[in-house]
């Protein structure tokens, strides 16, 4: 591993769950974050503006940073995936990271490393199977999407740089994402697995995706797919089981694939909450990262006491 003490890093989606967390992190480190911001600047500082749809972005302002992290895109679970909506999740990431790579490739002084989101829904759905970064692509609408948003990367790895591509599993965390879209449910002891119940959910705890994409940003080993999950896969039904026991609530009422079908829409229930896949952090374990929260029981106790 290489320590760089002091870095300059520009981050997209700095807003999100993930970019906000990330970036005060990266800031308690000591480090100067640069957010590509999609509003006019507040603050010239510390922001730069970048519209990825019409492809502006002010490329001198990335002369000299040490490292780009891109995690902007339209939220997948915000709304029905109508083709409308699913050209909205395509473009804001394959666009946005098509726009990011040739900027990078451009510069005269490129970054170390560019680490962009992707996501396990690179796997589809897999039932049991153990799946590492060496799995084949699975299918549906996610698969595609992964693939075409990670191949966007492309530029900046033919200019040289390193590139990690960061397959991250379902993030936990109260402030966002699915874990506070079930917590109420849970919380009033209506909560269990979902359809089945015996597909398996591969989770992350919020510092442990940030302190994973730091790890990638410092260690130059780290290159292309990273799986970004925590060890310890779990199904849907011992997800239930173990949130239901950190809320001291019962969790056994399973919801019906009928119901979630028609709740979300068929597509997407099929993909974020019917199926699912037992993937493996082979790379960041192999490169010695240490995950926080291995297992659910630790990552739910910790991110539900913050
Ligand atoms: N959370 C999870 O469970 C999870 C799992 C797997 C993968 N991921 C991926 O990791 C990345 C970060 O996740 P997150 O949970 O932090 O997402 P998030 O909370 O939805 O935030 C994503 C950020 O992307 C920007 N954004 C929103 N709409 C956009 C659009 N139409 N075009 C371009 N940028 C847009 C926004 O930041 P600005 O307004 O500042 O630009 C937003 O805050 C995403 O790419 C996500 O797909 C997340």
């Amino acid at each position: 591993m290489v320590h760089h003490p002091s870095q300059v890093i520009a981050v997209t989606g700095a807003t999100g769950l993930v970019g906000s967390a990330l970036v005060s992190s990266l800031e308690q480190a000591g480090h100067a974050v640069l957010r590509l911001v999609r509003r006019p600047v507040q603050n010239a500082e510390q922001e730069s503006y970048w519209n990825p749809s019409t492809g502006e972005i002010d490329a001198d302002v990335l002369e000299g940073v040490d490292a780009v992290v891109h995690l902007g895109g339209a939220n997948v679970a915000k709304q029905r995936w109508s083709n409308a909506y699913k050209q909205v999740l395509r473009s804001s990431r394959i666009d946005s990271t098509t726009l990011l790579a040739r900027t990078i490739a451009s510069l005269q002084q490129k970054p170390r490393v560019l680490v962009t989101a992707s996501a396990i829904g690179f796997y589809g759905s897999r039932g049991d199977e153990l799946l590492d970064e060496e799995s084949p692509i699975g299918s549906g609408f996610l698969a595609e999407l992964c693939h075409d948003w990670e191949e966007a990367n492309q530029p900046a790895r033919e200019a040289g740089v390193r590139v990690c591509q960061m397959r991250i599993g379902v993030v936990l965390s109260p402030e966002g994402g699915a874990l506070k879209k079930i917590l109420p449910i849970f919380r009033k002891g209506l909560g269990g697995p979902m359809g089945s119940g015996k597909q398996y959910v591969s989770w992350i705890g919020l510092p442990d995706v940030v302190a994973a994409l730091e790890f990638a940003i410092d260690h130059d080993a780290i290159n292309g797919a990273v799986n970004t999950m925590a060890p310890h896969p779990v199904t849907s039904r011992e997800f239930a089981n173990s949130l239901g026991q950190q809320l001291g609530r019962p969790s056994f009422l399973p919801t019906p694939a009928f119901a979630l079908r028609m709740m979300v829409g068929w597509e997407m229930a099929e993909a974020l909450l019917l199926g699912g896949a037992k993937i493996a952090p082979r790379k960041l374990e192999a490169e010695g990262f240490v995950f926080q929260h291995p297992t659910i029981a630790e990552a739910l106790a910790a991110v539900l006491s913050r």
